[in-house]
């Protein structure tokens, strides 16, 4: 295999998020030991941090994905939120996990909570790989988090810059001077 070249500044190595992801399926188990669990991923930037969370539990999970989009600047979410793609799976009596790429505003994760609530749920939480707390501004808290990170433009393990670079296998971070030579 060829050596690839890293895009961005290196923030977290595969080592790093796969050891981080261990600890928090270890959390996972302890939390939910004898439970049923719905591992929700959002799409598209949950899938590396979704598969390696369902990969590294013990716990008796069943998965669906859901797909929310937001409508305001591209930089930013606005808070006015659709879901585009929607789980089928019954979630009545179910503790839910929603596994998220990444925690910026909060006003994506705030809304779905809400919406998922509607459906009867035992529980609804969130794992999250990054929390960008900074940014904050919806009043939303994630049980689980891989990583408290500044506000940075990151990119890599499922975070894409214009949809590109979701398959790095490490989390990077963009500078203006990176983004003029990709
Ligand atoms: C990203 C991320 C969160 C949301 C976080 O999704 O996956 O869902 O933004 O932002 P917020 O906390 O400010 O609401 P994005 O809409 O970029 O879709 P993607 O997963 O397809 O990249």
């Amino acid at each position: 295999m060829s050596e690839r070249k890293i895009i961005g500044k290196m923030l977290y190595t595969q080592e790093d998020i796969t050891k981080r992801a261990k600890e928090i399926a270890a959390e996972i188990d302890r939390d939910y030991e004898g439970e049923e669990l719905i591992l929700l991923g959002t799409l598209k930037g949950s899938i590396p941090w979704f598969t390696d969370i369902l990969k590294y539990t013990t716990a008796d999970t069943k998965i669906d994905f859901i797909t929310a989009s937001s409508y305001g600047s591209s930089m930013t979410s606005s808070g006015i939120v659709k879901i585009t793609f929607d789980p089928q799976i019954n979630m009545y009596n179910k503790h839910v996990l929603i596994i998220e790429d990444i925690i910026d505003t909060g006003n994506t994760l705030k809304y779905l909570k809400a919406k998922l609530e509607e459906r009867g749920p035992k529980s609804v939480k969130v794992c999250a790989m990054l929390n960008k707390e900074p940014r904050r501004v919806a009043d939303l808290h994630a049980e689980y988090v891989g990583f408290e990170i500044d506000d940075l433009f990151v990119i890599g393990y499922g975070l894409d810059y214009d949809q590109r670079f979701r398959g790095l296998p490490y989390i990077s971070y963009l500078e203006p001077s990176d983004v003029e030579s990709l």
